[in-house]
């Protein structure tokens, strides 16, 4: 039977029950209303956004990629707590301006995007990450419709890769960025298209708990906007150095310590060419400042043994966590952090069980069951689950996992801090 992976240091339990910004599991439970749900704690990211302020150089800005978590009232309180968003697609744009986030601090990376979505953002005053030359025609084509100049920024596909990255953004022909070798004349053709042109982004990888890797990367990401620039004749007022921190989420997963990032990034900010010296520099995170800040919390429906394995069904879905269930991406699947939230710090048993969420849409007051599936296999559950449940299904009894980076939107959610 495969381990878990840890669950983060920053939850504990009271009296046996998981604790999340403070409150019982049992108690979010019922301000919800129901299971499943997502509770996240507020605390647990300032602190976060804490750890980066005191560990990086005082002038890099932090952006937040909002595709790690967009639910609105957390939204709402990232707006004061980091620099920039990122942002993905129309929707997001509508949530970072929901939100209130000043549109001179939002970027718009990722391929596909429509000229609906390009011109509602040259619209607001977003800078708009370009990522072929085809997008940067059409941008400025709309620009000319809106009678507005566009912020326009290129993402370079650079010529190489975040090292032992979970996705690599680089290094190779990829979807993401324009060729590292065509970068230089797009800027230019921009510039000269009448666009107000932002910087580059060079985004080169994520999920990376490799050190050495990330101080490496950054290095190479400096040079190679140093050349563009030249390349250029100009200085880009930001350049976006990417992120790629990455979480614990797998058993043998050591935390990133990103102290001795900070360190490596202060001196080469330091000692930068001429042509960097006026230009902002900013890190674009995502599961990283908010990866850890939460639970999913699930209620046990069932208990069930099949050839003697003991299968606890919950009340949860894959579509509410994918990467958990394996589903996504992943060719070995792996367990991520899992825990009984009332019984929380209780002895591993012995026994094994496998955890089976519910796939299906749920809407509320209709709780639509469809069909079953393997979600996750979870290992050594507390040797006091699950029976009681079945014998008395009045006590709820719920599963935690660690909320990892939430790359969909949320039935239902609390936010406490
Ligand atoms: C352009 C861009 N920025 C930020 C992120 C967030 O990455 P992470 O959650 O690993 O920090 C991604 C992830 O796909 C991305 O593509």
């Amino acid at each position: 039977m495969k381990p878990m992976g840890p669950i983060p240091a920053w939850f504990a339990g009271e009296e046996g029950m998981l604790l999340v910004g403070g409150c019982g599991a049992a108690s979010l439970v019922d301000e919800a209303g129901d299971t499943p749900l997502f509770a996240y704690d507020m605390a647990i990211i300032e602190a976060q956004v804490r750890r980066f302020r005191a560990a990086m150089p005082a002038t890099l800005h932090l952006h937040y990629a909002i595709k790690a978590n967009p639910y609105a009232p957390l939204l709402a309180r990232m707006t004061d707590q980091v620099d920039g968003f990122d942002i993905a697609s129309g929707g997001e744009l509508a949530m970072a301006l929901a939100a209130g986030m000043d549109p001179d601090r939002i970027s718009f990376a990722g391929p596909g995007k429509r000229d609906d979505e390009l011109t509602a953002a040259i619209f607001a005053g977003v800078t708009i990450n370009l990522e072929s030359e085809g997008e940067g025609r059409r941008a400025l084509a709309m620009a000319d419709k809106v009678g507005k100049a566009p912020r326009l920024a290129v993402r370079v596909n650079p010529d190489f890769d975040l090292k032992g990255s979970g996705m690599r953004m680089g290094g190779g022909a990829k979807p993401f960025g324009v060729d590292a070798d065509r970068a230089a004349a797009l800027a230019r053709t921009l510039m000269d298209g009448g666009a107000d042109w932002r910087g580059w982004h060079i985004f080169a990888g994520s999920q990376n708990l490799d050190t050495m890797a990330i101080i490496e990367t950054q290095a190479a990401t400096l040079a190679l906007a140093a050349r563009l620039s030249d390349a250029v004749g100009a200085t880009p007022p930001l350049v976006n150095l990417g992120g790629g921190f990455g979480l614990a989420y797998f058993p043998g997963d050591v935390p990133l310590d990103i102290r001795p990032i900070g360190v490596a990034l202060d001196s080469a900010l330091d000692t930068l060419p001429d042509i960097l010296k006026p230009t902002h520099f900013a890190i674009e995170l995502g599961r990283w400042l908010v990866g850890e800040c939460g639970v999913y919390l699930t209620r046990v429906v069932d208990v069930k043994v099949s050839q003697g394995e003991t299968f606890v069904v919950v009340d949860g879905g894959l579509h509410h966590q994918l990467a958990a269930s394996g589903n996504f991406g992943t060719v070995i699947r792996r367990n991520y952090p899992i825990a009984v939230a009332n019984r929380f710090g209780a002895d591993p048993a012995d026994d094994p069980v496998t955890v089976v969420a519910v796939s299906a849409p749920r809407s509320i007051g209709s709780a639509t069951r469809w069909h079953c599936r393997p979600c996750r296999k979870a290992t050594s559950l507390p040797s006091s689950s699950p029976e009681p449940m079945a014998h008395r299904p009045a006590q709820p009894l719920f599963l935690v996992t660690q909320v990892l980076a939430n790359y969909y939107l949320a039935d239902y959610c609390v936010l406490n801090s």
